[in-house]
């Protein structure tokens, strides 16, 4: 039987054959000292019991069955509510390898940090073997890791955000590789000690060895800091996993569109953390497009591997939905509010007052609710103190077969042909609407060399904008540089292979007016800039060539069903030099400090940015 065991006895469940994994798994147990270990086999049946361990546990709340089916709203510690990049480690060998943009220490100095740490971290707690797979079972795109966590909070989300259980230990078979994954809140029980909430701890270490494809993460309950699947495995060990084998790790969501023909396109985009990436990935096309299609295949990753034939084809390695619940509406994302219909964990949102949700922008307030700290909120005392009711980063769980936009092929084991890249930054000045790069150099370059607003998925100053290349900045597992000459490499790869490259497009949702509000109505209305770009790959569309690559003109795109004059297009397409030359001088500064293997195709093609700017 797979219940809890007693003690720190290993007795993996027989259908666990993998030798290393028995042997890692009694490693950290007698380091972590956990109470009991469990093995979790990913049925729903334990996923239930869990659940209701954390409503006994006061973890979770139960919401209002007849509202919101099988749905559970957990509140954090107000000190652990998103992602602690000062306190993320890129420990390579030499701290080149992590490069400028990542907190590095060397390897032996982070172990002997993290030792007195992790000794006895799990005492008085279970810990939970979570066995999963990036990707579907057994693609060749696919990796498995495995979690060791004492939070059971962790194992259900777990369920829900990658393929997990039993299944990976076929897969995994008795010699097959795994990304160890240790995973603490960092909050030991002495014997007899109440439990809280919300285990966690103030110090906070979340730490990659890429070498080793080793993460340890303490401290932190919160999303990225401990689904260790995501952004830890995706994306900064992936990253170094793609660079040696000559694929790509993304922080990108894949969508399809099906023209009326029925000719279907799948491109990956990366966005920002927060950059309304979940609604571009459910977009629901606007009037004037009847016929058209877009389907999810991912929302926020993207593994994405080189055939044979010079095709790039591409999984999400996800299995569900890490979203930011606030400005999530009926009108902003109709799809995701279908989602999240029933079998939700959301986490930092506030309760109504009869058992369902709410949060800022989803729709009328509530006369009163619980806010996000479990304090009483109402619109009147929001007016006087600002409070907020829902966490600015309070996120849903779902799975993604709850969307009811997903692709037919989005479990698919071969994955989906990607056509074209989108970069796409959150820049309220300079940076226009869309643009196609004229090739795979420049496309690299303004991928490069895009900056944000920043939003509150990372702790932090808001609002600033930071150089994100790639929307990668707090993703990247190795040096910035080397992760650019990586993307080049594999283009000049493609092409020497006789390919058709994917098209590369920026793009800028966020460009505002001279009252400071934003000119571009988005969400679905961003259908108009997409289909732009399938007409491109379809040599059926027109555009104008500038300084960074080819824009649409007002009469390249399709305005049917939408009010918008060509003087408001202007405002979010027209290139203003002197800002540009403002913007060149950040790419300086940005190129000095990622001086150290700089690929001499990125000056070189400012160089010729500068020129068409001079000329
Ligand atoms: C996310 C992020 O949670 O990018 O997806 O922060
Ligand atoms: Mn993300």
């Amino acid at each position: 039987m797979n219940a809890p065991t007693k003690g720190l006895g290993i007795q993996a469940p027989a259908y666990v054959k993998n030798a290393k994994l028995i042997a890692w798994v009694a490693d950290m147990a007698a380091l972590c000292k956990p109470e009991s270990i469990y093995w979790c086999d990913g049925s729903n049946e334990e996923y239930d019991r869990l659940c209701q361990q954390l409503v006994d546990a006061g973890t979770f709340q139960k919401l209002n069955p007849a509202k919101r089916p099988n749905s559970f709203l957990a509140s954090s510690d107000p000190s652990d509510v998103a992602r602690v990049e000062d306190r993320t480690y890129i420990c390579s060998a030499n701290k080149e390898d992590a490069g400028p943009t990542n907190n590095w220490m060397a390897p032996a100095e982070m172990r002997a940090t993290l030792q007195p740490l992790f000794d006895g971290c799990m005492k008085g707690r279970t810990m939970y073997v979570v066995p999963f797979s990036m990707g579907p079972l057994g693609s060749p795109i696919a990796h498995i890791g495995i979690e060791l966590s004492d939070s059971p909070y962790v194992a259900v989300n777990m369920k829900i955000m990658t393929r997990m259980g039993k299944a990976v230990y076929e897969v995994l078979g008795a010699d097959g590789e795994f990304v160890p994954c240790v995973h603490t809140v960092g909050a030991p029980l002495e014997a007899g000690q109440k439990d809280v909430a919300w285990p966690c701890n103030k110090t906070k270490y979340i730490v990659h060895y890429p070498e080793t494809r080793e993460i340890w993460s303490f401290g932190s309950g919160y999303g990225g800091n401990a689904l260790l699947g995501k952004k830890c495995f995706a994306l900064r060990i992936a990253s170094n996993m793609g660079r040696d084998e000559g694929w790509l790790a993304e922080h990108m969501l894949i969508l399809g569109v099906t023209s009326p023909a029925g000719k279907k396109h799948h491109v990956a985009a990366a966005f920002p953390s927060a950059c309304g990436k979940t609604n571009f990935a459910m977009l629901i096309p606007p009037a004037g497009f009847d016929g058209w299609k877009v389907t999810t295949i991912g929302d926020d990753i993207a593994w994405i591997k080189p055939q044979a034939d010079g095709t790039l084809r591409a999984i999400n390695p996800e299995a569900g939905y890490f979203g930011v619940a606030p400005g999530t509406n009926d009108l902003t994302n109709p799809n995701c509010m279908a989602s999240l219909d029933r079998d939700v964990i959301f986490t930092n949102v506030a309760l109504t007052d009869d058992g369902d949700v709410w949060w800022e922008g989803m729709g009328d307030a509530p006369a009163h609710c619980i806010d996000w700290q479990g304090k009483d909120w109402t619109p009147q005392i929001a007016k006087e103190t600002g409070a907020k009711a829902a966490h600015p980063n309070a996120r849903f769980t779902v799975a993604a077969t709850n969307n009811p936009a997903l692709d037919d092929a989005w479990d698919d084991p071969k994955g989906v042909k990607i056509d074209a890249f989108i970069f796409g930054g959150r820049r309220s000045t300079t940076v226009p609407l869309v643009t196609e790069a004229r090739n795979w150099v420049e496309g690299v370059y303004m991928a490069a060399t895009m900056g944000s607003e920043t939003t509150a998925a990372a702790a932090g100053q808001q609002g600033v904008v930071r150089r994100d290349p790639f929307a990668m900045l707090p993703f990247m597992g190795y040096n910035m540089s080397d992760y650019f000459q990586h993307w080049l490499d594999l283009g000049k790869k493609l092409q020497a292979s006789g390919a058709t490259l994917p098209r590369i497009y920026t793009t800028n949702w966020f460009r505002k007016g001279a009252d400071g509000k934003f000119v571009w109505p988005g969400y679905g209305e961003n259908m108009r800039v997409l289909k732009w770009m399938i007409d491109r790959i379809e040599g059926k569309a027109d555009g104008v060539d500038h300084i960074t690559g080819v824009s649409p003109r007002y009469e390249d795109l399709n305005w049917t069903g939408l009010d918008f004059s060509a003087e408001q297009f202007a405002t979010v397409t027209s290139i203003d030099k002197a800002a540009w030359q403002a913007e060149l001088k950040l790419h300086d500064e940005l190129f000095e400090q990622l001086a150290h293997h700089l690929p001499k195709e990125l000056p070189a093609t400012k160089a010729a940015i500068e020129q068409r700017l001079a000329a």
